[in-house]
């Protein structure tokens, strides 16, 4: 059997114990969408606000349909948004944790923001509720955008390289698993009830009591042993764990030429990175990926996917919701599959290809489906459909895309700044998307159709296939586009401006 394709013990238990990591952040994504209702009327008890409402309708399944309190619309609100501004913030500090003692120590460090965050949630009725909860929401999203970084980059640095793709994509996949127990576990007769919400919340601490158990268990990158702290022997020993008893040469002589490379870059800073044309070509690929991920329109279906559905007319939109998880869980699979043999620009461009015609389907549905009863038929298949194209490749690929395509100097600070690219249009589609929708009516997917055709052809002329090739060959594909003198110019000048 080929060396570089062995899949062994170790590197199972690697890639599992950080991908917890990603199902949290997942469970974090959907958990707060179910128990809205009763969150709400919690916070409007808690603030004194709607307690005669309460009362009047009797018992408390009975909750009203929307407490029209400013106050709780803007508690409410302030607990869904700040988890995106807590990602947004701490994405910048990836690469510096991840350099600060390593990617393992890296991971097990900021484990204990969620586990605080967890419990904040989950003893949020011994204090203010709405207080406890925004806390712990903002905590949980600052771990959860350390979490985003850390978990492709662990990945993409260990995973050998005929699997690399499958690999980064179980970072997806544990978000998409995430989502799903999420709203699982958030239906009313388990545990989204008055009086088992805050358990629910608190619940999306626990993967980082499991995670700290297993982390010392997992071998550093070797790749962060050697290149960074040049200490061959340990980056050895990791690779013989990662990889079971196997002539390492060939990986060494690899790590020695790209640090080699390293050592001509200087180390990239965000600030420099941004402002130098060096890797200016990778830098806009990365972004654009992020940007086609969020942009697509994804989370207008996840955070809304229950009032597109009644839209729609079905009758019970949660299990239609729940639908929609099992639907995005099972073709991240697929990729999964796929994606080491098919690549990376195939499966994105057929994605965001797919997502488009679902998304003119979409308006077509929701359109004429007063008319036409069947109609609603159509929306509903397209939004499984607009999933399913998603989770083939806009989904996952970004996420471990951008590990590949930047070397060791500035891999950090790229995954740092495509995190917060992410995070940004995340929270930004979240904010404005009921405006849009309101604005908009039924084409309001027309918008997200238009920006999924700019991404496409984008991703057709701009982005090369990474499949099967090494970290070396990806920096030579950019290189390549570039004129050889300007590049070691350039590359001066940056060293010069960093060193200064
Ligand atoms: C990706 C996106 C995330 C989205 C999820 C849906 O991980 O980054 O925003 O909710 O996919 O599966």
């Amino acid at each position: 059997m080929d060396e570089g394709k062995q899949l062994t013990g170790t590197l199972a238990l690697a890639v599992f114990t950080a991908a917890l990591g990603s199902l949290q952040f997942g469970y974090s994504l959907g958990v707060i969408n179910a128990p809205q209702k009763i969150i709400e009327n919690h916070y409007a008890r808690a603030l004194g606000v709607s307690l005669e409402r309460s009362r009047m309708l009797g018992n408390s399944t009975d909750l009203p349909e929307e407490p029209k309190d400013p106050s709780v619309v803007m508690y409410w609100s302030l607990s869904v948004a700040v988890f995106s501004i807590g990602g947004m913030i701490s994405s910048f500090l990836v690469g510096f944790i991840a350099d600060l003692r390593g990617r393992v120590k890296g991971m097990l460090m900021v484990n204990f923001l969620a586990i605080i965050a967890g419990l904040l949630m989950g003893l949020c009725k011994m204090w203010m509720p709405h207080i406890m909860v925004i806390m712990g929401r903002a905590v949980m999203g600052f771990y959860c955008g350390l979490t985003s970084g850390l978990v492709p980059m662990y990945i993409g640095e260990i995973a050998p390289k005929a699997y690399r793709g499958a690999l980064g994509t179980l970072h997806q996949l544990a978000i998409v698993i995430g989502i799903l127990l999420s709203q699982v576990i958030g239906l009313d007769f388990v545990l989204g009830n008055d009086e088992m919400w805050p358990l629910l919340l608190g619940l999306s601490g626990a993967p980082a009591i499991l995670q700290s158990l297993l982390l010392p268990l997992c071998p550093e990158s070797p790749r962060y042993l050697y290149i960074l702290l040049g200490k061959e022997q340990e980056a050895k020993k990791s690779l013989l764990r990662l990889k079971g008893p196997c002539d390492t040469t060939s990986d060494l002589e690899e790590m020695k030429r790209e640090k080699e490379e390293a050592a001509k870059e200087p180390k990239v800073s965000i600030r420099s990175l941004i402002f130098s044309s060096v890797y200016r070509q990778q830098l806009i690929v990365a972004l654009m990926m992020h940007l086609s991920q969020q942009l697509s329109g994804i989370n207008a279906i996840f955070y809304y996917s229950t009032s597109i559905f009644e839209q729609a007319g079905v009758s019970q939109p949660i299990y239609a919701t729940i639908g929609v998880g099992v639907i995005n869980t099972i073709f991240t699979m697929v990729s999964v599959m796929l994606v080491d043999r098919a690549g990376r620009r195939t499966l994105t461009l057929v994605g965001l290809g797919g997502m488009c015609v679902c998304a003119i389907a979409m308006t077509v549905g929701l359109k004429y489906q007063l008319d036409l009863p069947w109609m609603s038929y159509v929306s509903m298949v397209a939004i499984f459909l607009f999933v399913s194209f998603f989770e083939i490749g806009p989904g996952p690929i970004p996420w471990f895309i951008v590990a590949e395509i930047f070397s060791q100097g500035p891999r950090p600070a790229a995954i740092a700044l495509a995190g917060c690219c992410n995070w940004t249009s995340n929270f930004i589609i979240a904010l404005t998307f009921p405006y849009i929708q309101a604005l908009m009516g039924c084409y309001v997917f027309i918008l997200f159709a238009a920006l999924l055709l700019c991404f496409t052809l984008f991703i057709y002329f701009r982005v090369p296939e990474t499949k099967g090739k090494t970290f070396e060959e990806i920096a030579a594909i950019f290189q390549k586009k570039r004129p050889m003198a300007k590049h070691s110019t350039e590359l001066d000048q940056l060293k010069t401006s960093t060193d200064a």
